[in-house]
């Protein structure tokens, strides 16, 4: 059998998007299949993590192993995050979390006029950032998902979020990031550390990803 290199540690995994509603039958989000999300947690609990995934609206099945908490908006995935956060080792943020949300929830369908309409956005919480700004010990990793300037914009994050590792992937490029079977990422991490992966399967990917932290970080040592 394989070794359980991540027995004894708590994972929590994020995944998915987040749902923000405009009225009782719409809402905003984006392309996030959960995919890359769920086979985080996957790989994680195979190693021997007791596994939390926090996840948005997805159409998976819950991974073997894993315990898996539903939410739909980036306010509940927040919380459901700060919830388990003082006990975890390691917080993986695969989420594609909406960076903004209707200002107020209209309480009946919108209904047609003449003309355009408008929609007024707020901010979101961003969570990675709240969780660096309140982190003790945990090791952080975000995601990026970016169409331009990879690399300077993951380095910029992994700063600002005071984030462990940004695993950042090209949404430009086919077969990888949302939707996709597939994923071809660069880690970025701390003292300039920078990894490529090639193009592979989601599940590989993520147990490779994961295999390379728990080394560089001597993960039994912490
Ligand atoms: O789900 P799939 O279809 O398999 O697609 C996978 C993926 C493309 C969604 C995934 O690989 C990925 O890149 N996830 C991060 C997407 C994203 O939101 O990137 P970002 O650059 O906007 O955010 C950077 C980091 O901050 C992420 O870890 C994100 O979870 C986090 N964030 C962002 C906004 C916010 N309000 N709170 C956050 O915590």
């Amino acid at each position: 059998s394989r070794p359980q290199k991540l027995a004894g540690k708590k994972v929590v995994v994020t995944a998915g998007p987040t749902r923000e509603r405009i009225d009782p039958v719409r809402f905003l989000t984006n392309f996030s299949s959960g995919k890359m999300g769920y086979a985080m947690a996957q790989a994680a609990a195979d190693m021997g993590a007791e596994t939390i995934l926090i996840s948005g609206p997805v159409s998976l099945p819950v991974p073997s192993g894993v315990k898996r908490i539903l939410v739909e908006s980036a306010e509940e995935m927040l919380n459901a995050v700060q919830a388990e956060y003082a006990t975890s080792d390691v917080v993986i943020k695969t989420a594609a979390v909406a960076d903004y949300r209707p200002i107020s929830v209209q309480a009946q369908k919108m209904k047609k006029k003449e003309g355009g309409a408008a929609i007024e956005l707020e901010r979101t919480i961003d969570i990675l950032q709240t969780l660096g700004r309140e982190k003790e010990g945990q090791l952080l990793i975000g995601f990026a998902a970016e169409t331009n300037d990879v690399a300077h914009y993951a380095k910029e994050k992994l700063q600002r979020k005071n984030a462990d590792y940004i695993i950042a992937n090209d949404v430009s490029e086919a077969q990888a990031g949302f939707e996709s079977d597939t994923n071809r990422v660069t880690v970025f991490g701390k003292d300039e550390f920078e990894y490529s992966f090639e193009m592979m399967p989601k599940d590989e990917l993520a147990r490779r990803l994961l295999e390379l932290i728990v080394e560089r970080e001597a993960m039994h040592d912490r």
